[in-house]
C-alpha cells in the first residue's frame, strides 16, 4: 500500500530534494509543506512536480488533524511544534550535529569553531524540546587538523542527503537503521 508523507520545511529544501529523488521510483507519496511563501523548498517542489502546501505555523493543528500521514519529516522546519500537533502524527527531524552537543542554530559552524574532531549527523523523534528527542540514527563526520570549514560543512550536508531518506524508508518498514545500510555493507557477512 502507498505510504504518504509529508517534509516540512522553511528554507532551501536540499534535503527535501534528496528525499524526492530517492523516492522517486518506489511507492512513496510525498507532500511539501512549508511556513514560508517565499522558501525555497516550494520553488523545488513545483520543479519536481510533487504537491505542496503553504501552511502557517497557527494551522498546523487543523491540518495535521485532518490529514493522516504514515510519518512527518521535518528538513529545516524553523518552529518548535507544541504537543497539540505532534500528538497527530509521527515527527522525525534531521539535525547537523552529533546530538546532545550542538542543539540549535548554526550547529555546523558551531562544532567546527569548538575544535570538536568528531562531529555528524542526527535523527532524531521530535518533542517540544529544540533538538531534544529520541536518537533513531547517526553518522559521524572526521574534523582532520587541515579540514577547512566548506569542505566539512559540505561533507555533512551530503551526508545529510544520504542518510536521511534511508532512514525515512527503513521507519516506514518498521525497520532500525544501520551503518550497513549507508554504505552498502554486508550486515554481518563480511569476510575482511
Ligand atoms: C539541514 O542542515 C538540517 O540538518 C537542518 O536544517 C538544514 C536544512 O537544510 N535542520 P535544507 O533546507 O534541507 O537544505
Amino acid at each position: 500500500m502507498t505510504k504518504h508523507i509529508a517534509v516540512m520545511g522553511s528554507g532551501n529544501g536540499s534535503n527535501f530534494e534528496a528525499i524526492v529523488n530517492y523516492f522517486r521510483d518506489k511507492d512513496v507519496k510525498i507532500t511539501c509543506i512549508s511556513d514560508n511563501l517565499n522558501a525555497y523548498i516550494l520553488e523545488r517542489a513545483k520543479k519536481s512536480q510533487v504537491e505542496y502546501k503553504y501552511l502557517p505555523f497557527e494551522e498546523n493543528a487543523a491540518y495535521f488533524g485532518a490529514n493522516n500521514f504514515d510519518l512527518i519529516v521535518l528538513a529545516g522546519y524553523m518552529r518548535i511544534l507544541p504537543d497539540e500537533v505532534l500528538e497527530l502524527g509521527k515527527f522525525v527531524n534531521i539535525h547537523p550535529s552529533l546530538l546532545p552537543s550542538f542543539k540549535g542554530k548554526d550547529a555546523i559552524q558551531r562544532a567546527f569553531l569548538a575544535g570538536v574532531k568528531v562531529s555528524g549527523v542526527t535523527i532524531h523523534w521530535v518533542t517540544n524540546e529544540l533538538d531534544g528527542g529520541k536518537i533513531i540514527a547517526q553518522y559521524p563526520v572526521l574534523i582532520g587538523n587541515s579540514t577547512h570549514f566548506d569542505e566539512f560543512e559540505n561533507e555533512i550536508h551530503n551526508l545529510e542527503h544520504a542518510l536521511y531518506p534511508i532512514v525515512i524508508d527503513k521507519l516506514l518498514k518498521d525497520e532500525v537503521f544501520d551503518f550497513g545500510d549507508l554504505i552498502g555493507g554486508c550486515k554481518g557477512d563480511c569476510k575482511g
